[in-house]
């Protein structure tokens, strides 16, 4: 028998008890002829106190992450460690047994570890022992439960789809696998179940859910992996706002049921409403700073410089203290870009980073239209619509981050919808789809097709948290005819349409029902969630920044004779 009870759950009440442990040593200190030894293990530590003789008889050399099993009793502690459960407690051995041994590990196995992420990557199985990464995959397994019962309860199948297929649009790059039986021919990793859903609702499946493995050859990031997981969902009979209304009870129950928080109503907001007040689809609302159109009043107030931008907007920091610092830090940041700053200091005096063009009369426009007070701050972005956009939707957040806005404890969810449903793609001199190609456009943007598609809107909805794309989905095509409509607006030939998608518009005919889903990324969602900072942090096995396991050396190479198999040369 390894162990009797584990190294968590003995309190004062267990005291006199002769116990079995198991654990690996954490932490050693000699005291006079006693050697104090805390153990570890999945539940817990527990102090153990031996007399230094009976480790000298056995002539054992314990050293840290040794696994030992220990028989002994339960006695009560002279000084009470409050911060841990079993603090009351200690354990006094008569037998010690070294179930294994450990070499000096590479770093410390405690909550804030010595390790950087490299080290911890290619020993991530002693990272694991570390609390802060053992508490994620609770809090993964725990949400991941929950999401299971809560979409089981409310009717949906989980039903597991393919992973090796053909490459389907998503946006990104297929990871492809070489077939060995069919020579030249190759499967991609699945990017999203994204066609299985639509054909299970085909298929006469009311609601499908599936948590899901997904994989696209991209840059890695903080939010970001090449391998990730969803929680993918497709409903048949429902609308846009039926999904919304939906996904937001579920969203407010995790949070509820992981946290204990109550979300308030998930607002709404057009993508146009999105980049016209905060420059960005993603927007982050813990903080206001929305942009101010100051097109007419520059018109109005003549100033020559700005009158023939296509697009002037500002934004008002109050009372931001230190100008002088923050002045020194975004000066880089705007360096050669369309954007001044307007400074009202304490003193009532007031100063613009563009002093060739703006004289004293023009910067008091500014600080009357903006009703700025004394302390206030504003930046103008003039240009090109997009452009002047994002530029300010930067400096919005860049500030945010300066100023401490961002509040880790708030949440901030809303719904981004009515996306474009398609976008110019320069390089390619081709229409692509801003979600993807099976997304429904609006019936009444439908006109635009022949004359100005970027204008049609879809039926698509992100969900943002705080500035972070926690879902996105969409109300499907479910018509053959228009599915083949916009496989033609994106380029695609007759026949590429019919050896690519030929077996998905032959299910369209075949009475297909209106239907639409999301997918969430489990690991962006649990990251929020958690207030985490990289979704690596709640992967048991994840990928670095380059796409590599640093454990397992993948990717690497392949033998010659394997090559072969596949029909490399
Ligand atoms: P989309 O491509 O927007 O939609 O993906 C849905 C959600 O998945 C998460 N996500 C990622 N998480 C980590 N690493 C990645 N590389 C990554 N890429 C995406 C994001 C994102 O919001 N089939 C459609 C969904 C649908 O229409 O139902 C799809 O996959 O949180």
């Amino acid at each position: 028998m390894y162990r009797t009870h584990n190294c968590g759950e003995l309190c004062k009440k267990d005291v006199g008890k002769e116990v079995i442990l198991s654990g690996w040593i954490q932490k050693k200190r000699n005291l006079g002829s006693l050697c104090f030894i805390d153990i570890r293990d999945y539940f817990g530590v527990t102090q153990l106190i031996f007399s230094k003789k009976k480790l000298i008889d056995k002539n054992f050399l314990l050293g840290k992450e040794f696994l030992i099993k220990i028989k002994g009793k339960v006695v009560e502690r002279s000084s009470v460690n409050s911060i841990i459960p079993t603090g009351e407690i200690e354990i006094l051995v008569k037998e010690i047994e070294i179930l294994n041994s450990s070499p000096i590990t590479p770093f410390t196995i405690e909550n804030k570890t010595d390790g950087n992420e490299e080290i911890r990557m290619i020993y991530r199985y002693l990272d694991i022992r570390r609390n802060p990464i053992k508490k994620n995959l609770i809090s993964r397994h725990n949400i991941s439960l929950e999401t299971r019962n809560f979409l089981s309860k409310n009717g949906f199948l989980e039903v597991e789809t393919p992973i090796l297929i053909n490459h389907t649009p998503e946006g990104a790059r297929s990871f492809v696998v070489p077939s060995r039986i069919h020579m030249g021919k190759f499967y991609a990793l699945a990017q999203s179940p994204q066609l299985f859903k639509q054909l299970l609702m085909i298929g006469g499946i009311d609601k499908y859910f599936q948590i899901t493995k997904c994989f696209r050859d991209e840059d890695a990031r903080s939010n970001r992996q090449i391998e990730f997981s969803q929680i993918d969902c497709e409903m048949a009979f429902v609308d846009v706002n039926d999904v919304l209304i939906f996904f937001e009870s579920f969203i407010k129950h995790l949070f509820k049921k992981i946290k204990n928080i109550q979300l308030k109503p998930f607002p709404c907001i057009s993508y146009s409403n999105a980049m016209k007040m905060y420059g960005t689809d993603s927007p982050d609302t813990r903080f206001d700073m929305l942009f101010v159109e100051l097109n007419n009043l520059v018109q109005k107030e003549n100033i020559s410089f700005l009158k023939e931008q296509e697009l002037v907007i500002g934004i008002k920091i109050p009372k931001c203290h230190n100008y002088h610092d923050k002045m020194n830090y975004l000066k880089k940041k705007i360096k050669n870009k369309n954007i001044f700053w307007i400074q009202y200091s304490y003193d009532e005096t007031s100063f613009s980073s563009n002093s060739y063009f703006m004289n004293k009369k023009m910067i008091k426009i500014f600080i009357k239209y903006f009703k700025a007070v004394p302390g206030d701050l504003l930046f103008i972005s003039y240009g090109k619509k997009k452009k002047s956009r994002k530029q300010l939707g930067k400096i919005r957040l860049e500030i945010a981050d300066y100023l401490n806005l961002k509040n880790p404890n708030v949440f901030n969810p809303l719904w981004v919808i009515d996306l474009p449903l398609l976008k110019w793609n320069k390089e390619s001199k081709k229409y692509k789809s801003m979600h993807h190609p099976f997304t429904s456009p609006k019936e009444e943007d439908i006109h635009f097709l022949e004359k100005n598609p970027e204008n049609i809107r879809s039926k698509s909805y992100d969900l943002i948290i705080n500035g972070t794309e926690i879902g996105s989905g969409s109300i499907r095509i479910h018509n053959k005819n228009i599915q083949n409509l916009i496989f033609k607006y994106l380029g695609l030939s007759e026949k590429e349409i019919e050896s690519k998608f030929g077996f998905f518009i032959k299910a369209l005919e075949y009475g297909t029902p209106p239907h639409g889903g999301i997918a969430l990324g489990l690991d962006r969602l649990i990251n929020m969630i958690e207030g985490g900072d990289d979704i690596k942090n709640f992967i048991a096995f994840p990928k670095n920044n380059y796409g590599k396991d640093l454990m397992i050396k993948a990717p690497s190479t392949l033998e010659k004779k394997q090559l072969k198999e596949l029909h490399f040369r």
